[in-house]
């Protein structure tokens, strides 16, 4: 693909995803290319040099692992009008170690740091938190309890490194979907509160509550409401004021249940796809066992073939949430 392409562009929504590229938007990338081995440096701005062996692709190419930033395509939508690439599991990395005891048995999702997604344009986080040696932790567990042996690292952590992201970046909007095991009183808002994201939290009260559009972000920007967090216990919405996921977004299967090919149900947490009194869609796109030497392929042509399937079952809705494993390996062949 040389020369530049014009987007065509989608004023219903803005879609960032990478696999959107697929319908030619390129600025002369050198998307697709042959490249040298490991050396990234032949491949334009936001690309690398990638195989993946796995759906036959053996020569190296240039595949693009920042997705364009959507806001940066089209301004002034609303919130709910575009499309941001999340991390399912974005502490569950590769490289981690242990932090309690000698082993850390729980599957890995990702391969880099938060801080790293969101210097390569992940804006949307799934956080599992738990309490744990009298904080909040994330652990990615069983049962509802975290162990030494499925302890990542505090919650605080990761919080901050979006805290100091969102300080430094004062137009980005950021969201995080807490799978919520935490039952300390008042947990959440002591972590938030302690990594200093309290002050950039988008408040319920301005919550669609019943399918209209999100503020405009340039409205979110200039309030500075640039964090919207959700959590799975909808009893924390009274208690802790932070919104109770399903009754703002609808969100489909997860794991291998939500990549059978053609079909795109809601997970049992959700209202299904077509409620349009729920503003916000959340498309999911991972396998039950994280795989990545599989995600180059899950991440490519299958999964712009599940959003065209979901964008129908959500009655011709676009994901405003793409999840996936591994997001480095998003590609286009
Ligand atoms: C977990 O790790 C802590 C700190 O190393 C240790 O004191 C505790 O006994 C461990 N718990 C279990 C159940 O092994
Ligand atoms: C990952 O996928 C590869 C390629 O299909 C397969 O050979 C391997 O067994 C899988 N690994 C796991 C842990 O499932």
């Amino acid at each position: 693909m040389k020369g530049t392409t014009k987007c065509p562009i989608n004023l219903q929504i803005q879609l960032l995803l990478i696999t959107v590229s697929l319908f030619a938007c390129s600025s002369s990338l050198k998307i697709g290319e042959t490249c040298s081995g490991s050396s990234n440096s032949a491949c334009d701005a936001g690309l690398t040099c990638q195989t993946c062996p796995v759906s036959g692709n053996t020569r190296p190419r240039c595949a693009r692992i920042q997705p364009l930033n959507p806001t940066s395509k089209v301004k002034g939508l609303p919130f709910s009008k575009y499309s941001w690439l999340t991390t399912h599991n974005s502490y569950s990395l590769l490289g981690a170690r242990p932090a309690i005891g000698p082993i850390l048995v729980s599957p890995r999702n990702q391969e880099d740091t938060v801080t790293n997604q969101l210097n390569n344009g992940v804006r949307g986080f799934m956080l599992d938190m738990y309490d744990f040696n009298n904080d909040i932790w994330l652990c990615h567990s069983t049962g509802g309890r975290c162990f030494n042996f499925t302890a990542f690292q505090p919650a605080i952590n990761v919080l901050r490194e979006i805290q100091t992201f969102l300080q430094a970046n004062p137009s980005e909007i950021v969201t995080i979907f807490i799978e919520d095991y935490v039952t300390s009183s008042q947990g959440l808002t002591k972590v938030f509160k302690a990594s200093g994201l309290s002050n950039y939290m988008f408040p319920v009260s301005k919550m669609p509550k019943n399918g209209g559009d999100w503020p405009i972000v340039d409205d979110m920007v200039k309030q500075n409401q640039r964090l919207v967090v959700f959590t799975s216990k909808s009893s924390k919405e009274a208690s802790e004021g932070i919104a109770y996921q399903w009754r703002y977004v609808v969100e489909n299967q997860y794991g291998n249940e939500g990549m059978n090919d053609g079909s795109c149900q809601n997970r049992a947490e959700s209202s299904p796809l077509n409620t349009k009194t729920r503003s916000l869609v959340l498309q999911n796109y991972f396998p039950t066992n994280p795989n990545a030497t599989e995600a180059c392929l899950d991440n490519s042509a299958p999964l712009t073939k599940m959003m065209n399937t979901c964008y129908d079952a959500a009655g011709k809705r676009w994901p405003n949430f793409i999840a996936v494993d591994f997001y480095q390996v998003l590609r286009l062949f």
